[in-house]
This record gives C-alpha cells, structure tokens and sequence, in this order.
C-alpha cells in the first residue's frame, strides 16, 4: 500500500471526529504567562506548566537575553563534537547538587532526558512502567530491549506481582512519574523504593512536574519522600520556565549515557538562551520559596473552589488538577465552551489518556491573582451548568475537600534502598 495513503484519508472531518482540532490552537499574545489572546479576546491561561510564573520574570528573561547576546542563537551542532558551553556544565552541575545526585546530563528536551534511558534497557532485562506514565516514558521502552511489564496505575501491589514473577537474575527497572501528569496524584515513592530494593530493581523518576512544587527545597518526589531513586529525570519548561531536560544520577551512570545514548550524541545542544534561563530561574526557586507556597495555595482554593460547585478533582493533591469530564465528546465540548467563557484549559483526550478517562487538566501558576482564579471559577460554573454536568438544583452542601500536599521535613537524606 501506498505509504502516504493513510494521509490522505485523514482528512479535517476526521480530525474533528477525533476531536484533535482542539489542538495545535494558535494563540497570538501572552500576557505574564497568565493570559493569552485566543481567538482575538484575552482570557485566562490554565494550561501551562510554569507552575512557578517564572517564565515573564524580568530576571529570567535578562538571563536568556544575555546569553543570546554573548554566544548568539545557536551552537549549530551537537555538544558532542560542535563544542559544549562552560554555561551547559553550571547548569548540570546546579541541577545534580539541587536533585541530590552526584551529575547531570542535560538535553534540549525532557522528552530526550527520558530517551537517554535506553542503552541501560538491555535484552535480558526487564522495565517496571506505571500505566499512567509520560508517553516518553513510554518512547524508551520502546527504543530499548528490555521487556516491558505495565503495572497498574500506582498499584504497588501489581508491581510486586510483576516483580516476584520475573526470574531473579535479571536486570529491572521500574519507571515512575514523581507527580502524574495528567492525574495529578503523587507517586508512592517509599513503596516504589521498598520493593525495588527486595527485588534488586533500580528506580527512575520523572519529576517534571514535581520539581519546584514537592519538598522542601522544591526539589520533588524524592526529596519530599526523603528517599533517592537511581535516576531523576525532568522536563526543563515547567517550573524552571525554559526548554530542555536532564537526567541526574550517579556519575558513572550518566558519563555511560552521554556517550552511548543517540538522543545525546546525535542531537544539537540546548539554546545558550534556554540554559541560561534554567540557571536563573534555579536560583530564583531556591531562593524565593514563598512561590512554592502561592502555587500551592491556589491550587488548594482551585480544588475546592471546583468541587464546591459539584466538580470532580479525582486523587490529586497537587496543582495538576483534572477536572473529571468522561466522555470525549463532552470534554472537547466543555474545552470550546470554556475558552467562549474566558479560561483555557488542556483538553486530555485520546492519546493522551485512555478513552474513558478524558479530563479538562487546569493549572495555574503562582503568577495568577485571585481575580483570575474567581473567573475561572464562574466560568466552569457557568459551562457547567449549561451542560447539565453540575446538579441544577444548586451545588452540593458537602464536598470532600482536597489537602494540598505541602513541604515537610525529610525523614531522611539517605540514598534509600537501592540494591
Ligand atoms: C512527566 C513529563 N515527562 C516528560 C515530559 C517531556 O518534556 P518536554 O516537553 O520538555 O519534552 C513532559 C512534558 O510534557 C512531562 O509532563
């Protein structure tokens, strides 16, 4: 069959069908990553990650400014053989101090930081994956040789399961996201560790979006858990405003990466502009913790502003919070209604999640004033109701009301229970 075929065929009408004309929209202006101007009116931005409103902070754009100004646009080339900056190894020696780790490898991308996985995912071996993991994580087992055994969504018990049945000697990997990203419910890491450690299993986290917002330092899952996995792995675009990813772990691990994984060696190097933002906005996360508490704060006041009107947050506890719609049709529905109403939201269909599971995923940053919280919240009233997915008779008088989770001191500092 023609190879192009299949292109042809997926015509606008199918698109629609599938919804994904949601995607890809165009939004012509930001405004303090806040709002943004979507289809000529400018409305509240709830879809991005910047979960510390870092990313219009004079002091990070002068950061990336300055870099431009000093080593230009791009390095035109791999870091490999084109030259590697002396700003690429501050920003990895920053990030594995920070994470606890003795070295990083940072990549123009956290999709690529999960990639560089795969030279340790050997034939024999075996990778432990959550079902509810980023799709990068999904890409290296893919790209690997290791045979993959999918647990249940944070079941700890089907991972034990999983653990028990494999044959003792192999190599084992289990994968986990620190914070999920599109239920917004936190990974169990002590359990994860526990077992890894009775089966000779290594853990890799993904603290995209836990970085910045877990822990006391704000250095995520592990820290919040006070437990190091082998690896942490995180996207650079969240709460440190830029564009890349890094991977962080034993030194001997990650000098074996950067020279056997193809993500690394074959790809070009992270903009000067983007590296030097990372840097800025580290310091500004470490140093000005009360942005930790303003996300934390709202995302508590958005969880029960939502569900004291009748809405649905599911198991999060973090400022990832999805709103339960089930049913494609009546997510993207909402999505287009809502942006009439003045909020965008991220509209989590099929791919990104399994049919059935569809969620409007809101975030906001500690950017965002109150008054935009409030218009968010009658907006999701006021679609709610028009779409008969709030009681008419009213909210309800009790709701189970969500407990952020918060800093607390870690219990320990020890590299937890590695094999
Ligand atoms: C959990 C998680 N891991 C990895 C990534 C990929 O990061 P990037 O967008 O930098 O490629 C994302 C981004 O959405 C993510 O949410």
């Amino acid at each position: 069959m023609d190879v192009w075929e299949k292109c042809r065929s997926w015509t606008a009408s199918q698109l629609q069908e599938t919804g994904q004309d949601c995607y890809y929209q165009v939004i012509s202006d930001t405004f303090d990553g806040t709002e943004v101007t979507f289809a000529d009116r400018r409305i509240v931005m709830a879809a991005s990650h910047d979960y510390l409103g870092l990313s219009a902070d004079q002091r990070v754009r002068e950061a990336a400014m300055a870099a431009v100004r000093r080593f230009g646009t791009s390095l035109g080339g791999s870091r490999a053989i084109s030259g590697s900056l002396r700003l690429h190894e501050q920003l990895e020696e920053q990030l594995a101090q920070f994470l606890g780790q003795e070295s990083a490898a940072v990549l123009p991308s956290g999709y690529q930081a999960n990639l560089m996985l795969a030279p340790l995912l050997d034939k024999d071996d075996y990778v432990f994956s959550d079902l509810s993991n980023h799709a990068s994580l999904d890409e290296v087992i893919r790209l690997g040789e290791a045979k993959e055994r999918k647990f249940l969504h944070s079941n700890m018990k089907h991972l034990e399961e999983l653990l028990t049945t494999t044959r003792a000697g192999a190599g084992k990997t289990i994968l986990s996201d620190g914070i999920f990203s599109v239920e917004g419910d936190i990974c169990d890491l002590p359990a994860l560790t526990q077992l890894a450690g009775r089966h000779s299993a290594y853990v890799v986290l993904d603290s995209s979006h836990d970085l910045g917002v877990l822990g006391p330092k704000g250095a995520g899952a592990a820290e919040h858990y006070g437990v190091q996995p082998l690896l942490i792995t995180s996207a650079l675009s969240k709460s440190l405003a830029s564009v890349g990813g890094v991977i962080a772990g034993p030194a001997e691990v990650i000098r074996y990466l950067r020279f056997h994984a193809r993500t690394s060696l074959f790809t070009a190097a992270a903009s000067p502009a983007n590296v030097a933002a990372a840097l800025a906005a580290l310091e500004i996360l470490q140093t000005e913790p009360e942005r930790r508490q303003r996300v934390l704060n709202l995302a508590e006041r958005l969880h029960n502003g939502l569900r004291a009107l009748g809405y649905d947050t599911g198991a999060s506890t973090t400022p990832v919070v999805p709103v339960l719609v089930r049913g494609r049709e009546r997510c993207l529905r909402m999505w287009r209604k809502l942006c009439e109403a003045g909020v965008f939201t991220a509209p989590m269909t099929y791919p990104g999640v399994r049919a059935g599971r569809e969620v409007l995923r809101v975030t906001l940053t500690a950017a965002h004033t109150d008054t935009q919280l409030e218009r968010l919240l009658n907006a999701f009233e006021a679609v709610g109701l028009a779409e008969g997915v709030l009681p008419e008779a009213g909210p309800p008088r009790e709701y189970a009301p969500v407990r952020i989770t918060r800093p607390t001191m870690a219990t320990s500092t020890a590299r937890g229970e590695e094999p």
